[in-house]
């Protein structure tokens, strides 16, 4: 390990108490060790794929539409990249919360980027990017016709 740097999160005591659950389920003796693997997970996740590749990608987000603007602020984003927005798929999961789901195809770097504005808008509750390269995954190359 190189040098270490101390930081401090605020975090809902609700989430956190949730993640020690589930890192003490995994077998972590410590939070610090848990955020470590999470963080390397994440920046693995995000530099498989050439940032030029062209993917296809779907960002869900989980949100309550009574948070002030969020409905709007999320519609917003969307509009200002639409040359990468394929579709939205939008269900009112009850009286508060919603399920968005929304297309991408593009450049990986332009897709992430407007996952990353998406899935960081204050109020999201949850928020998932599933991208995909047809080039670097398929394992069967289908032979072209
Ligand atoms: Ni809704």
């Amino acid at each position: 390990m190189g040098n270490l740097s101390r930081i401090g999160v605020s975090i809902d005591s609700e989430l956190l108490h949730r993640f020690d659950s589930f890192i003490a389920d995994q077998g972590y003796e410590n939070r610090s060790e848990a955020f470590r693997d999470l963080i390397r997970d994440r920046l693995v996740g995000s530099v498989v794929i050439a940032p030029t590749a062209l993917v296809v990608g779907t960002v869900t987000l989980i949100y309550n539409h009574h948070t002030r603007l969020l409905p709007e602020k999320l519609t917003d984003l969307q509009h200002e990249s639409h040359a990468i927005v394929i579709s939205t798929l939008h269900a009112h999961l009850d009286h508060e919360n919603c399920l968005e789901v929304v297309l991408l195809r593009g450049k990986s770097k332009d897709v992430q980027k407007l996952a990353d504005r998406l899935i960081s808008t204050k109020g999201v509750q949850h928020g998932r990017l599933v991208m995909s390269s047809p080039e670097t995954v398929s394992h069967h190359p289908h032979p072209h016709r």
